[in-house]
């Protein structure tokens, strides 16, 4: 040991797993940049890394993985509830005990040959009483070093932690080495096993060694257990980016919102404004990319945290156009999964800036060309970056505290349906929208991309028991409070007949956030339609952009005959949970419903209505 381990539980609880795991050794990692960059040079030796090109790119690493781990893998994750029910029909269930017996066949021995890796980390600042204490073992050095970036990592928090509690995140790539035998570039198993057993708050992962599926902090501690502890609570853990937007008369927000994976929460959470909005006076601060914990404060508001100390971002489409300062966070100390690599040992990928290189490695090692017909990083390639190096990262990113919320922010990846902005008529109507946040699949978890599913509160993947339940519990927080955030709907992605996007994104989306900001303010004009309050072309600021009413209106269009498909495929996900799906739910369908059949003569003049319709 390297060094002295107080807590009983913890020592008893790593002397099992090691009689269970049976490794060649085991290091208790101190966090220290010493014991990072020895890890890295072991992890070149065995190449699992390769050390980039220290002039363009300092102290960073790129790793490909096996081309059956790249991924998220949600048909093998699991809510080990003690009853069924509470899992709830969207997560996958094993009863505990059968869960426990297949867990402890395939663990037995699985270490054989590695060294097992005891990690402390907190989820939150350190010391702080919203922090979360967890400790994961694993036989994996790119685990260890990820880790040291994603959370606050090491000695010192066994030393916060003392004899209390922690959260037993047990993980490995489930490879064990014969005698002589030699490893292998990216170690995993064809067979994946995500468990979470929250009663006893533990997870077991097995077979994989990708970013989700292995560093257990973030969606298995973070949202999956945080969740249910959460829901015990009365806070609550989300999918969600934290940004603050400060106004040029200095009045600061902050937003949080939640978009399904490469949904573009970081792009979001990092955005530069254009820059008419920036002479004006504008800000936008980062607090987090992809996760907060929310609880209510005293005075009536509630407070949120970013309990991450890093972003594990996707890559592709990340350029010093679209996100710079996702680009300058990840110049330097940083580790790419599966990108390509170029011939001057630097980093590329599809959407990064410049010309395309005629020669590259692609993720699975092999010579690439432009014409090859392959992409050259994976579609989930994604760079693991410290927070700290965010030229704008929030000042009060790290108060223990929080901040106090002004808005919450839901939006998908819609090519038609779904309009540009609204707002929730109320907290209710919010949880609503929410709820029946519809999104296109995208690569960050394994299966088909493309195709519209139900993502409620992007939580699908990530909620820890019954999504009904969460869906009650969401309209009890806001009943809690005095002072409830208001509620957002967005689509970034809507598209034309030519399927190109309409609207330009990134950086532009300032100009929803600035409508937003002045809507919590009580700044700005909106019009009632039968979503919500949405912003006429008038009340958005378009300086510095080619924006016709036509355009707008095409982008802001809620169209009577699709709406009443999309209310039909609410339906589709609600009566899978019709047994504890909460009351309010039908009144606010039948609300929606009786809304689009307003004005009917209206609806059968232009098919349609946009905001400006309404105002006639
Ligand atoms: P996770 O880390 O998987 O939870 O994803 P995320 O929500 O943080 O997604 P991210 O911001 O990394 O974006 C994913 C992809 O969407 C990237 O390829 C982006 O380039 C693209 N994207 C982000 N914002 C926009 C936008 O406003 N418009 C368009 N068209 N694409 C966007
Ligand atoms: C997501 O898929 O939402 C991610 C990446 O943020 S992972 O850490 O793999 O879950
Ligand atoms: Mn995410």
């Amino acid at each position: 040991m390297s060094y002295e381990v107080k807590n009983e539980q913890l020592k008893a609880w790593v002397a099992e797993v090691e009689a269970m795991c049976e490794p060649a050794n085991i290091h208790w990692c101190d966090g220290s940049q010493e014991e990072y960059d020895r890890l890295c040079g072991q992890m070149v030796e065995s190449g699992t890394f390769r050390k980039l090109n220290p002039e363009k790119r300092p102290n960073s690493y790129l790793a490909f993985s096996d081309p059956i781990d790249v991924a998220r893998v949600e048909d093998r994750t699991f809510i080990c509830s003690l009853n069924k029910q509470d899992a709830g029909p969207t997560n996958n269930w094993v009863a505990p005990k059968e869960m426990k017996e297949t867990l402890k066949g395939l663990f037995k021995g699985c270490m054989k040959g590695r060294t097992m890796y005891v990690i402390p980390f907190s989820m939150g600042p350190l010391g702080s009483n919203i922090a979360k204490i967890g400790v994961e073992i694993t036989d994996s050095p790119y685990v260890v070093v990820n880790m040291r970036i994603m959370t606050r990592m090491g000695k010192q928090v066994l030393d916060v932690l003392g004899n209390g509690e922690f959260v037993p995140c047990l993980h490995s790539v489930g490879m064990p080495l014969a005698e002589g035998q030699k490893d292998v570039a990216w170690p995993c198993n064809k067979e994946k096993y995500i468990v979470h057993f929250p009663e006893e708050r533990a997870i077991w992962s097995f077979g994989s060694g990708y970013g989700g599926n292995a560093l257990l902090g973030k969606k298995c501690l973070a949202l999956r257990i945080a969740s249910v502890q959460a829901r015990d609570e009365g806070w609550l853990a989300e999918h969600m980016l934290i940004l603050g937007v400060e106004s040029p008369t200095g009045e600061k927000s902050y937003v949080g919102a939640a978009f399904p994976s490469a949904c573009g929460k970081t792009n979001f959470a990092m955005l530069i404004p254009p820059k008419p909005f920036q002479d004006k006076g504008w800000k936008v601060t980062t607090i987090g990319d992809d996760i907060a914990w929310i609880k209510p404060g005293a005075d009536g508001q509630v407070y949120a945290i970013n309990p991450e100390y890093g972003y594990f971002g996707v890559a592709p489409g990340t350029n010093y156009k679209t996100n710079p300062n996702a680009m300058i966070s990840c110049e330097k100390n940083s580790i790419f999964t599966n990108v390509a690599l170029t011939e001057d040992g630097d980093v590329w990928w599809e959407g990064m800036d410049g010309e395309v290189p005629a020669k590259l490695t692609d993720w699975q090692g092999n010579a690439w060309t432009p014409d090859c017909g392959r992409p050259a990083a994976h579609p989930n390639a994604r760079f693991t970056a410290p927070a700290s190096q965010c030229p704008c990262i929030d000042p009060e990113w790290e108060n223990p505290k929080g901040v106090p919320m002004s808005a919450f922010i839901f939006g998908g990846r819609r090519k038609d349906t779904v309009p540009l902005v609204y707002q929730a008529f109320n907290w209710n109507y919010g949880v609503y929208l929410a709820s029946t946040l519809g999104s296109e699949t995208t690569a960050a978890a394994v299966g088909a991309t493309g195709n519209v599913r139900r993502d409620p509160f992007a939580m699908l993947p990530f909620c820890g028991y019954h999504m009904a339940d969460y869906f009650a519990h969401w309209l009890q927080f806001g009943r809690s409070i005095a002072r409830p955030p208001r509620i957002f709907s967005v689509n970034w992605f809507r598209k034309d007949a030519n399927g190109k996007f309409i609207w330009p994104g990134y950086g532009e989306n300032m100009r929803v956030l600035k409508w937003i900001a002045e809507r919590v303010q009580g700044k700005t004009g909106s019009v009632e339609c039968p979503l919500g309050w949405m912003p006429r072309y008038e009340d958005m600021d378009w300086e510095g952009i080619e924006m016709s009413r036509e355009k707008f209106n095409e982008l802001m269009s809620v169209d009577r005959d699709v709406w009443q498909n999309e209310v039909i495929s609410h339906e589709e996900l609600f009566v899978k949970m019709y047994d504890k799906l909460p009351k309010e739910f039908l009144h606010i369908r039948e609300l929606i419903l009786s809304s689009l059949w307003r004005s009917p003569e209206h609806w059968e003049q232009i098919g349609e209505v946009h905001p400006e319709g309404w105002n006639e």
